[in-house]
């Protein structure tokens, strides 16, 4: 019997599993936009996605990526299940397993998803944690790859530790990328974060908390809302601690620049920096689609 291989974070697919992943997604988008869309690499197989947060991305790419990839996907939002009325998660792994052929999952806690991959016998791929975020990853990565035509990029992020800056500080390890974090005291990387980048070849990743030293010498710079979902109670807090470090057309030269979505401008972002050039970020937003259509066709096949 092989192992279910699960997706919780980027490190759960080797270097050369990221690599195949990134290029088979080029290749999806090729043909896409190709006469020859035909890759109906997935016909029958039903992905069920488990949201217990809002989405508009995760949900539409994923939906629409199964579509075309010649299955299906069923949208579990937070009161369409029994876990609403207190079914346990390991219940619901064991039962949705013997229905689907993966999970997508979008819960608060990261322990959630892991208790998920424990009792699931079909992969459990991560939409967002409280923790990580590596579907977002791919595309990240993906879209670096295509603006500069490879990883040799010096990289920056600008604020939160969050979810999105978790899963990407790891994605740059893998593929050799020289990052800078920036972000203010006590809003950091976690450690074991740090621990597990540090373990890749290539350039550890640098921790500051000056943003004008982090984009000094960045091709591209990233950053995403200072309040997470479900952060909503720190929202003062946070805005008090994260002054200065705005991604504004002060901070930057001519450096590419990343968002995950959504974008609170004004916030950690400014709208002119949003809608300039610069962004990448639609490009971004649709290599989800890309990244996770190829995702799904290595987990799921
Ligand atoms: N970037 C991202 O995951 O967006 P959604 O919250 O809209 O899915
Ligand atoms: N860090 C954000 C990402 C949303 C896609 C959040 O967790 O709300």
């Amino acid at each position: 019997m092989t192992m279910t291989q699960h997706f919780l974070d980027v490190d759960d697919l080797s270097r050369e599993e990221l690599d195949d992943v990134l290029d088979d997604a080029e290749a999806l988008k090729s043909q896409e936009t190709g006469d020859d869309d035909n890759h109906a690499l997935l016909p029958d197989k039903t992905l069920a996605m488990l949201f217990e947060k809002p989405s508009t991305r995760t949900r539409v790419s994923f939906e629409t990526g199964m579509t075309q990839l010649g299955g299906h996907a069923i949208f579990l939002g937070p009161d369409d299940t029994q876990l609403g009325r207190g079914e346990p998660l390991s219940d619901t792994a064991r039962t949705l397993s013997r229905y689907v052929d993966g999970i997508m999952v979008r819960v608060f806690n990261h322990a959630d998803a892991v208790e998920l991959a424990e009792y699931a016998s079909v992969p459990i791929v991560n939409g967002l944690t409280d923790d990580a975020h590596p579907c977002q990853a791919l595309a990240d990565l993906l879209t670096i790859r295509e603006h500069f035509d490879s990883f040799d990029v010096q990289a920056a992020w600008v604020g939160d530790g969050n979810n999105v800056a978790q899963s990407f500080v790891i994605g740059c390890a893998m593929v050799g990328i020289d990052l800078t974090v920036a972000h203010p005291e006590g809003y950091g990387i976690d450690d074991s974060v740090i621990d597990r980048a540090n373990q890749f070849d290539g350039p550890n990743v640098t921790v500051t908390n000056d943003p004008t030293k982090a984009v000094a010498d960045a091709d591209v710079v990233y950053t995403d809302v200072w309040v997470s979902m479900g952060q909503e109670k720190e929202r003062d807090e946070k805005l008090q601690a994260f002054e200065g470090f705005q991604v504004n057309e002060e901070l930057l030269d001519e450096q590419a620049v990343l968002h995950c979505l959504p974008a609170h401008r004004g916030e950690e972002i400014t709208g002119a920096v949003i809608e300039s050039d610069h962004a990448l970020v639609w490009d971004q937003a649709e290599n989800r689609l890309h990244a996770q259509k190829a995702l799904l066709t290595k987990l799921l096949s």
